[in-house]
């Protein structure tokens, strides 16, 4: 405990050590040593330089579109930032900072006088930096730099607030489902035992909303939520194609077609194995995925097609930090 207070009291010292009266003068401790004004200016410039260095990671981060092997410039920045500012404390902990050793124990109870022979051997350490403030404002700058650089893949995890244009599907009520060369399902067309995949009619198809899986179930397996009870259209149900764990396409279906017909039909990702129960709204089953794959509402049209009854029932491919503020807007 008497460790730690001596050491932050110590470090008190050396962080604002010049603004405090100075102690009465007395018999120096520790020999008094020649300032290294040039050891000092090398601290300083490898610390402006490593803040360069990290500063030029949010930089390539953000115009990473335009700058050809993005991923090589980010890891070189962050990387030249590290060993500059090592350097820079490599050199400030051999030549800059006067080490003494301490061959006694502290003292388990508080001494004033020892205090202050602790803190004058503080003081006196920092002798040889005659431009402290210099130095302190270029640690702490080149820290900050570091700091934002570290920081700034946090940006990856998505927009909060602006999250419109994230959560857009081109999905409405009553648009028809078509197969990839823009031919219409029909309800018919759909058996059990396989799935099927369908765009919006007339949309783009490389839209993230776009494709969907569809399944036939038989009836009597659905053990759909009450706000999904309306979901299905004569036991097809429709999914987002796109694995909410990290957006790969759904492109297996796990079903079994003989005794024992356990474990159920389930959809799944061929990235890492989440699979999504087509019984249950989509539910995860097993695998890395952390929500369920989002559901469209499907209707059956006077002429056997296959429509929309509106959008999917949460936001399509991998969670962002604004997916929360999704508002589901069931089908009337
Ligand atoms: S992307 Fe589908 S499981 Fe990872």
């Amino acid at each position: 405990m008497s460790r730690a207070r001596d050491l932050l009291v110590s470090t008190a010292v050396l962080l604002f050590g010049r603004g405090r009266p100075r102690l009465p003068e007395r018999e120096r401790i520790i020999p008094e040593k020649p300032g290294r004004p040039g050891w000092e200016l090398v601290a300083v410039s490898l610390l402006g330089l490593g803040a360069l260095a990290a500063i030029a990671f949010p930089l390539v981060y953000g115009l990473a579109k335009h700058i050809p092997h993005e991923t090589q410039f980010l890891g070189l920045s962050l990387g030249l930032s590290f060993v500059l500012i090592g350097a820079a404390l490599v050199v400030t902990g051999r030549h800059l900072i006067v080490t003494e050793e301490i061959e006694e124990d502290y003292p388990a109870e508080e001494h004033p006088e020892e205090q202050e022979t602790l803190v004058q051997v503080v003081e006196e350490s920092g002798d040889r930096l005659t431009r402290k403030r210099l130095f302190l404002l270029s640690l702490g700058g080149a820290g900050a730099a570091l700091g934002v650089a570290l920081l700034t893949p946090v940006v990856s995890l998505g927009p909060v607030f602006r999250v419109g244009p994230l959560l857009g599907t081109p999905w409405r009520r009553g648009r028809r489902l078509v197969d990839e060369d823009d031919r219409p399902w029909r309800a018919s067309d759909i058996e059990e035992g396989t799935f099927y995949t369908a765009f919006p009619e007339g949309a783009d198809k490389e839209d993230l909303g776009s494709s969907v899986v569809l399944v036939r179930l038989p009836k009597d397996r659905f053990q759909l939520p009450a706000q999904l009870a309306r979901y299905p259209a004569d036991g097809i149900v429709a999914y987002s194609k796109i694995c909410t764990h990290a957006g790969c396409a759904i492109s297996l279906y796990r079903t079994p077609m003989f005794e024992p017909t356990d474990p159920k039909p389930a959809l799944v990702c061929p990235c890492h194995y989440s699979t999504f129960d087509p019984a249950d709204g989509g539910s995860v089953l097993f695998g890395p995925a952390g929500r369920k794959l989002p559901m469209l509402p499907l209707s059956i049209d006077s002429s056997g097609g296959l429509r929309a009854a509106g959008n999917f029932d949460g936001p399509v491919g991998p969670s962002w930090w604004g997916v929360r503020l999704w508002k589901a807007n069931p089908p009337s």
